[in-house]
This record gives structure tokens, C-alpha cells and sequence, in this order.
């Protein structure tokens, strides 16, 4: 047996499931029960009924599947994938920013702590930020946390002022102008889609803003087009399967890295072995402590229940 297959036993007799996200290797997407983005992994997550969830993905994805399945066992194959816009916001500093600001509705990007998910008043992923952004009445004033780029093309499209936190993910901030208009020069006709966690000037030259589940959306709506995709590579896998006609093309990094485009190399910590290896062990497990889960729930549920 391939360890695809001994994936596959294991999670029956284990009555687990596989949830992935896009960014993960193809061979993972493949072995998943759902793949999706941040918001449809915390549905998946919340509504599961399997006895135990092992989460390919980042550590916040797998502890905010564990707030929401506090009695479950959630695993995650390697405890060391971060995320480095979770990292940009400690919590000991965010509260005292909370604190000096007791009128700020506190709105809160999944990529963060579980700690600073229970500082938060409600959680917003890329999918649904202006819908949460617009949930809050006009004269409350934001915090907005803590991802500065998605921060301020929401400000921008909700005309709300918003007090945003100086956080970035590595990723979405190493893409280069200078290449980008170049490739799309060589590519007459092709669509720039984007990421809203990429850089503004990034944002200005695609044709097409949102999550990755709103990408893959909107490319199979032109499934004989060119695209260039401003996001971690993981994606195309995904894409492609949706898409076989479309041409599919990566945004260019500054420095190009492993693969001459973005990949996170948190996401990249996963892999099939890990995962094998997780689900065999039960180990490692995600732990959040009764008294933060009993806050952070809070603003997880209120993100729910607005995305329904
Ligand atoms: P999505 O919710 O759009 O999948 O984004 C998650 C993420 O980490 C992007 O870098
Ligand atoms: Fe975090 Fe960026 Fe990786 Fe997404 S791509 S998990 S935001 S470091």
C-alpha cells in the first residue's frame, strides 16, 4: 500500500477527517476529505461530525478548529507551521493597544494567536472581511488586525477609517512590480487576480481581489483565459483541476525562492509522510487552554454566524 492508501484506511478506522488548505502540496490536497480557504475550513471544522480532525494546514487554522471541537483531538503534522502575520502580532502587545482604545470594535484576521483571537470582538478571514468590516455600525471606530495590506483595501472599499495593526505576510509582500508588469506585458490578454494580503500597488493592477476560494471562483467563471496569480503557488494545483483550459501562471517573487514563485514555507512543513506519521501517532495534538478557548470562541462563532 502507497502511503496515500494507509492515509486513507487509517482515517476510516480513525474516524478522522482531513481538512487542507490550497496551499499545500498537491499530494495532500489529494488525500483531504475538503480543501478550501480559511473561512471554509473553519465551517468544515465547526459542522464535522468525525471523532477526530487532523488539520493540514498552519498552527492558527488547526487551533481555531480546536476552539470550535474543544472535545475532539485535533492534529496538526508539524507544530512548527506558523504563519508569519500570526507572528507579526503578539499578543501582549495587541492588548495594550486594545486597552488604550476601549471604543474600538476589534476586528480580528484568522491569522493570528488564539490569544489574540480572545482579545478580539470579531474574527474576519479574507472571504468575508468587508461583509464583517460593514457588520459594525458607522460611528464605532475599528481596530482592524493584523494584516496591514487586507487592512487597508478593506478601508479602502468600506471608506471606513480603520486602525490597522503593522503586520504582512512574507509571502504575499515578496511579490515584484517590476516582473509582474513585465510578465504581464509578454502575456497579452492575461487577467492579474490577486490576494488581498499582497501589497497595494499589487492589488491595483489585478482585475480580481479576494480569498483563495474566491480566486479559484472567479477563474472558473473564464475557464479558457490567461492568468497570472498573485498568491502561494499551492493554489494552482487546485486551479488547474478546475480549469484544464485556462493558462495558468504564478506571480514572479523579488528573490525567487524554491520553486521561482511564492511558496510559504510554513504551509511547505507539511507533508504526506507528516501527515501519515500524525494520524498513526495521534500526535502532535493542538491544545488551547479552557480559559483563552472560553474567550476566543466568542468572536469565531460571531464570524459564523455573519457568513452564513
Ligand atoms: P485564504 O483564507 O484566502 O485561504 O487565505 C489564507 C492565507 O493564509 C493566505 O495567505
Ligand atoms: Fe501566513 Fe502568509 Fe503563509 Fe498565509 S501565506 S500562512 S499569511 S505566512
Amino acid at each position: 500500500m502507497d502511503l496515500h492508501q494507509k492515509i486513507t484506511e487509517l482515517k476510516k478506522q480513525k474516524n478522522a477527517v482531513i481538512l487542507a488548505h490550497y496551499y499545500q502540496v498537491p499530494e495532500i490536497q489529494e488525500v483531504a476529505d475538503y480543501v478550501g480557504d480559511s473561512l471554509g475550513l473553519s465551517q468544515k471544522a465547526a459542522e464535522t461530525d468525525a471523532e477526530m480532525i487532523v488539520f493540514a494546514g498552519v498552527h492558527f487554522m488547526a487551533e481555531t478548529a480546536k476552539i470550535l471541537n474543544p472535545d475532539k483531538k485535533v492534529l496538526l503534522p508539524d507544530l512548527m507551521a506558523g504563519c508569519s502575520l500570526a507572528d507579526s502580532c503578539p499578543a501582549d502587545a495587541f492588548r495594550t493597544l486594545v486597552k488604550a482604545h476601549p471604543d474600538h470594535e476589534v476586528i480580528t484576521y484568522v491569522n493570528c494567536s488564539a490569544e489574540v483571537k480572545a482579545l478580539s470582538d470579531i474574527i474576519c478571514t479574507s472571504s468575508n472581511a468587508e461583509k464583517i468590516v460593514n457588520s459594525v455600525p458607522k460611528d464605532v471606530p475599528i481596530i482592524f488586525a493584523p494584516d496591514k495590506n487586507l487592512g487597508k483595501y478593506i478601508q479602502k472599499k468600506t471608506g471606513r477609517k480603520m486602525l490597522l495593526w503593522d503586520g504582512a505576510c512574507i509571502v504575499h509582500e515578496a511579490f515584484s512590480m517590476d516582473k509582474l508588469l513585465k510578465l504581464y506585458k509578454e502575456n497579452p490578454g492575461s487577467k492579474i487576480i490577486a490576494h488581498p494580503e499582497s501589497e497595494s500597488h499589487i492589488l491595483e493592477t489585478a482585475t480580481y481581489v479576494g480569498s483563495t476560494a474566491g480566486m479559484i471562483d472567479y477563474v472558473k467563471k473564464h475557464p479558457a483565459e490567461k492568468f497570472i496569480v498573485a498568491t502561494e503557488a499551492g493554489i494552482l494545483h487546485k486551479m488547474q483541476q478546475e480549469v484544464p483550459q485556462a493558462v495558468l501562471i504564478p506571480a514572479p517573487a523579488e528573490e525567487d525562492n524554491t520553486c521561482a514563485c511564492s511558496e510559504c514555507a510554513f504551509m511547505k512543513m507539511n507533508t504526506l509522510q507528516k501527515l501519515y506519521d500524525c494520524l498513526l501517532n495521534e500526535n502532535p495534538q493542538i491544545e488551547v487552554t479552557a480559559e483563552i478557548r472560553k474567550k476566543a470562541i466568542v468572536p469565531i462563532e460571531r464570524m459564523l454566524e455573519l457568513s452564513k
